[in-house]
């Protein structure tokens, strides 16, 4: 990151090069952003030429080490906002930037770890060479890949699986080999589409308290999203609330139960937990996100 060169001349400077300074400004204080969205809009072409607004008027803004979750009721746009900061689809307008790029940059760059619902792993690797793969695709040679693999597949708990084939795990281990390989190139940021949402209960919460640990170890930015109160405020620092019809930010929760790193099981019984699930309830079910239609359809309240 570079400063501004230091005025030469005393007095204020001209107004033409104050402005370049502010752009300036802008620039670097993104590029510290984890993820910068600013006025976005996605309309989607319907059928016999109806659309549909999916998301308009998104701001959205994610410090570096920030754990912030997506919620809100089926259809309100949740997925196609991680899409787009992904740059698996593009904003019919506004801008995106992770990192200070855009988000085709960012994405060409490998900017960030992406792991969605369904594991996604190739069945004829075994759980080392599945993990491996995004390091052998950009050309990460042997030797440091061996290592990288046998970190992760420890940091995962699966040390005693690397020689085994995705049909031979359940689906938590699954998820769990995709989220090493989420994490393989270090990235500053991981995007989480409701990954563990096909896991029951009691995995979901082992998971959440493993993805805990993982992300105070290496201290990445998670844009997660989900359609669980409960996990929202076990997870993240900062909850956005979103509503359908048009997709918007209806609303944004600060939880403060502390560093991920502290967050233990025995927070799920603590009033401060308890708080933040009435806090994003109440946000969801509040006069504005109850004036849109069925607003609080699909969303998890246990
Ligand atoms: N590729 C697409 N083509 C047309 N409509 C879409 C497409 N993707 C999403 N939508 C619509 O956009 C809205 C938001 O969808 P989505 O982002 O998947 O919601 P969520 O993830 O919150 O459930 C929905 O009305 C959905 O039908
Ligand atoms: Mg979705």
């Amino acid at each position: 990151m570079s400063t501004p060169a230091p005025q030469p001349t005393a007095g204020p400077p001209p107004a033409a090069s104050a402005a370049a300074a502010a752009a300036e400004t802008t620039r670097t204080a993104d590029a510290a952003e984890a993820v910068v969205v600013r006025g976005v809009e996605r309309i989607f072409a319907g059928a016999k030429g109806a659309t549909v607004t999916a998301l308009t008027g998104i701001d959205l803004t994610v410090h570096a080490g920030e754990f912030v979750s997506l919620i809100g009721p089926s259809g309100c746009g949740k997925s196609t906002l991680l899409r787009l900061i992904a740059d698996l689809d593009e904003p019919t307008e506004g801008d995106i930037r992770v990192f200070g790029k855009t988000a085709r940059q960012a994405r060409v760059d490998q900017a960030y770890g992406i792991a969605f619902q369904q594991a996604g792993l190739l069945p004829w690797r075994s759980v080392a060479a599945n993990i491996e793969l995004p390091l052998q695709l950009h050309g990460v040679g042997a030797a440091d890949r061996k290592a990288r693999v046998a970190e992760l597949v420890e940091l995962v708990g699966l040390a005693d699986f690397a020689r085994h084939y995705p049909d031979q795990l359940s689906g938590g281990m699954q998820q769990r080999v995709a989220i090493a390989r989420s994490l393989a190139e270090r990235p500053r940021l991981l995007l989480m589409d409701e990954p563990f949402g096909a896991l029951d209960e009691m995995t979901r919460e082992r998971m959440q308290t493993e993805l805990l640990r993982i992300r105070a170890e290496t201290g990445a930015a998670v844009v997660f999203v989900t359609h669980s109160i409960p996990e929202a405020v076990y997870l993240s620092d900062r909850v956005v609330v979103m509503s359908p019809r048009p997709g918007r930010i209806t609303d944004e929760i600060d939880v403060r139960l502390g560093e991920a790193a502290e967050r233990g099981e025995d927070l799920r019984e603590d009033a401060a937990f308890f708080e933040g699930v009435t806090a994003v309830r109440e946000a969801l079910h509040g006069p504005e996100a109850a004036a849109a239609a069925g607003a609080a359809r699909g969303v998890d309240v246990r």
